[in-house]
């Protein structure tokens, strides 16, 4: 009796586990054991690989309803703009998001369409030969210049030696671009890593953006998005800019 009630649980756990995200890893930033880019698993098989643009571009079919083929995303900040984002930071936010360690209900399922390390390797050497799209999501309130000035000089003091001078991350360490991202996308994650929500974040980044009141988080957002991604410009009304 216990034996058959082991085995339908069993199977009931393989059916959910096939339908809906992967349960909340118990890692949280909070956990002892807890590293936050653990160099294993399919992130790091997928570095190794060398990505196929061609086969990406088809792959990345099951994304471009959110984050659209110029990879563009929404300037209201729903879906966060990939173009111009490193391949490392793209392998580690998507092996997270497959793994259960960032929850992203919404994009779970189509993550999950893919199907190995060469697919992830693929999509993300399709994303990264993408121009970067000439407009973005900003902060739009009248004191822009001010929120902006604030934002710059929090910035330069406990953010810039991670994400850069000019908002340009490090490739190497998995720092993201933040600089020319949307502006509500920004601020949304940053108020979940301030809050400990986003549990794959750098734990040296929570440490110091714990202490960040709102205000001083829609400052920064509004420095970041005033900047302009690194990376080539897509031509006015090019082909890439069209969707
Ligand atoms: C149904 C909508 C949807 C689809 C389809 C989708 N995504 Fe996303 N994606 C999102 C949302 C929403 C976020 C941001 C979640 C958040 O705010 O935490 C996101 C975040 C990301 C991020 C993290 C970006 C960053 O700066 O950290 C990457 C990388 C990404 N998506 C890649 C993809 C790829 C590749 C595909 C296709 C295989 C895909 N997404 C399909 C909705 C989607
Ligand atoms: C120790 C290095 C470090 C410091 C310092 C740091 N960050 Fe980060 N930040 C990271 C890493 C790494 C990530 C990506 C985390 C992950 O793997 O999900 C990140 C993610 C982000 C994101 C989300 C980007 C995206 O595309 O989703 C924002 C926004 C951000 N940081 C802003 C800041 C701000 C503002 C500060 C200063 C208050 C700061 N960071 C300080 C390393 C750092």
């Amino acid at each position: 009796m216990k034996l058959i009630l082991a085995v339908s649980l069993a199977m009931v756990a393989a059916v959910a586990a096939r339908a809906g995200p992967p349960a909340s890893q118990a890692q949280g930033i909070e956990g002892r054991d807890y590293r936050w880019n653990m160099p294993a698993g399919e992130k790091l098989e997928a570095l190794k690989l060398k990505g196929d643009r061609k086969r990406g571009e088809e792959a990345y079919g099951v994304c471009v309803g959110c984050h659209l083929q110029s990879g563009a995303g929404r300037p209201d900040g729903s879906f966060p703009q990939l173009a111009g984002q490193h391949t490392t930071v793209l392998l580690k936010q998507m092996a997270d998001i497959r793994a259960g360690l960032r929850d992203n209900p919404t994009m779970y399922p189509f993550a999950a369409t893919l199907t190995d390390p060469q697919e992830l390797a693929d999509v993300a050497a399709y994303i990264e030969q993408l121009c970067i799209p000439l407009e973005h999501g900003r902060y739009e309130g009248k004191d822009a210049d001010r929120q902006v000035a604030i934002g710059r000089a929090l910035y330069e003091k406990e953010c810039r030696d991670c994400h850069g001078a000019s908002g340009e991350g490090v490739k190497e360490k998995f720092y993201p671009v933040i600089a020319g991202q949307h502006y509500r996308y920004l601020l949304r994650q940053m108020t979940e890593i301030r809050d400990g929500r986003r549990r794959n974040a750098n734990p040296d980044m929570v440490r110091i953006i714990s202490k960040y009141s709102n205000d001083q988080l829609v400052a920064i957002s509004a420095y970041q998005s005033s900047l302009v991604m690194p990376g080539s410009l897509c031509k006015a009304r090019g082909p890439a800019n069209r969707k």
